[in-house]
């Protein structure tokens, strides 16, 4: 998995330097929460953080070494670590918000489950989940086998999970779910093409223990 991301970036900006709609959504969503912290796993190379770092003090997390160091000239004031998600979490530190784009669908179940876990126990009081994901109404739902329910692996090692509306709801059932909702994002690859994918997006607040 590691070798394949590095790979991937070894090229550049592999979706182009345009930001996703999504994370002007989560800035506005933090805002209105007071966040002050925003955390961001499977960062990439920066294209999404350089929106939230201008106001948020925003650190992220990174597994491709060659991701990052296109993110150190792309955004200069988020704070990068290499490291895997799944070895989070890096310090102490807890977040008023984490923007997590696309990263989600990339694992199987338990993994997933991880992922969300090992968020939520960085999440200060109150703080805010910002998912995005794989809809299973995307045209390639269904390529390659399916090795766990609308999960494909669609090359060898490489799996997707694909979201309906209720299963991502599912999956975030310890928080408190403020939104769910549908997007189509448009890719520029580096190749030229371009491609439009159909997204699911939600956003949750961690439930307090009382
Ligand atoms: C689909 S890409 C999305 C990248 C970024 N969020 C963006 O939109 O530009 C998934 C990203 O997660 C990173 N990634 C994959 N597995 C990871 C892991 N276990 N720990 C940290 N990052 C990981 C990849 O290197 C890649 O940058």
């Amino acid at each position: 998995m590691h070798s394949y991301w590095n790979n991937r970036f070894s090229n550049g900006m592999v979706w182009g330097e345009k930001p996703s709609c999504t994370v002007n959504m989560a800035k506005e969503v933090f805002l209105n929460n007071q966040a002050k912290t925003i955390l961001v796993p499977g960062a990439g190379y920066g294209r999404n953080t350089k929106v939230l770092s201008p106001t948020f003090e925003v650190d992220a997390i990174e597994i491709s070494k060659n991701a990052i160091a296109i993110a150190l000239e792309e955004d200069k004031l988020t704070k990068f670590t290499e490291g895997s998600i799944f070895d989070m979490p890096f310090s102490n530190k807890k977040y008023d918000g984490i923007y997590c784009y696309n990263l989600l669908q990339l694992f199987r179940l338990k993994e997933r489950r991880l992922l969300i876990g090992k968020c939520i126990d960085q999440l200060t009081e109150n703080g805010i989940l910002f998912f995005t994901c794989f809809s299973n109404e995307d045209k390639s739902f269904g390529d390659g086998l399916e090795v766990e329910k609308n999960t494909f692996e669609y090359k060898p090692g490489k799996v997707a999970h694909f979201f309906s509306e209720e299963d991502l709801i599912h999956h975030f059932d310890t928080t408190e779910i403020l939104e769910t909702g549908s997007i189509d994002e448009t890719l520029d690859y580096l190749d030229n093409t371009v491609r439009t994918y159909k997204l699911r997006y939600i956003i949750c607040k961690k439930r307090l223990c009382i």
